[in-house]
């Protein structure tokens, strides 16, 4: 097949252009660049035009990297965000990786949330929630790629609808949809499914329907991600729903916004200890 020299691509992002030709070329990221490579054939022109239209890199390739991890990604899941990656950082603040946690990923997608926990959590479970079948099935995939499959339980469901009545969980991490439906989405969003995405006029839909049931079925600590202008709403949702919360807090993530809020519902006692 005729080829391209790589230094004529000049269309697209070079770090996009690199990920793409390590998949194209089936190897790693690195030898991209150590290996200086220089040709490649045209088929290869075929990913750089998706992306010049603005397909989304993990949407070319069908996979993107969360906390280190690889997940499978696809048009029924939102691709992993880095700033989401924040909530793993403050699980681990919060609960020693030596604990033996019930954890619940409520609104999974690929499952990064909860599967990321779960390679640091060696003795725990994890319960994945989605209400889209597809995104439940890249969910189980992507738990067998990490070799979860044996402590991770899938349930299709609205939210809690189908968790068991009585079933507590030690955490609980979600990330709901909570862009306004007036919201102008940048090019690349726009690839990812409208049901990640949308939480109503005001964004906070999802929040009303999830955190009236947080109190029963969460034990110690419900970590939910939020929009940038969302904190001060969602805390009030939060300690208007329950008034035994022992602390309710917006943290902000790396780049300074509002993007967690982390609602503990009592002190780490004897039986879950914090990270030191
Ligand atoms: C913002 S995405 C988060 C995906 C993944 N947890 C992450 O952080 O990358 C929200 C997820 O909630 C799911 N979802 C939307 N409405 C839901 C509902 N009513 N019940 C359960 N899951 C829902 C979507 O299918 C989507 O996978």
């Amino acid at each position: 097949m005729p080829t391209i020299n790589i230094s004529e691509i000049k269309s697209i992002d070079k770090r996009d252009l690199y990920i793409l030709l390590s998949h194209y070329l089936k190897v790693p990221y690195y030898k991209i660049i150590t290996d200086r490579i220089t040709e490649v054939d045209k088929g290869f022109m075929d990913m750089v035009n998706e992306r010049r239209v603005g397909v989304p890199v993990a949407k070319i390739i069908g996979s993107k990297e969360f906390y280190g991890l690889d997940f499978i990604t696809n048009q029924y899941t939102l691709d992993p965000r880095p700033e989401t990656e924040l909530m793993i950082d403050c699980l681990t603040q919060h609960v020693n990786r030596n604990e033996e946690i019930a954890m619940l990923d409520l609104g999974c997608g690929t499952g990064c949330i909860g599967i990321t926990a779960l390679t640091l959590y060696k003795e725990s479970t994890c319960d994945f929630v989605d209400i889209c079948e597809k995104a439940l099935a890249t969910t189980e995939a992507n738990c067998q790629a990490h070799k979860a499959q044996d402590r991770a339980r899938f349930i299709q469901s609205d939210w809690f609808d189908k968790v068991p009545r009585n079933k507590e969980y030690d955490v609980i991490l979600c990330n709901p949809p909570y862009i306004r439906t007036d919201y102008d989405l940048d090019r690349d969003t726009l690839h990812d499914p409208h049901l990640a995405l949308f939480g109503g006029e005001d964004g906070l839909a999802c929040y009303r329907k999830i955190v009236p049931h947080l109190r029963r079925h969460c034990k110690y600590i419900a970590l939910l991600e939020i929009g940038y202008d969302q904190g001060q709403s969602v805390v009030e949702l939060v300690r208007n729903s329950y008034g035994g919360w022992e602390s309710v807090e917006v943290r902000k993530d790396y780049g300074g916004h509002d993007r967690l809020v982390i609602c503990k519902k009592r002190q780490p006692n004897t039986e879950l200890q914090p990270s030191l």
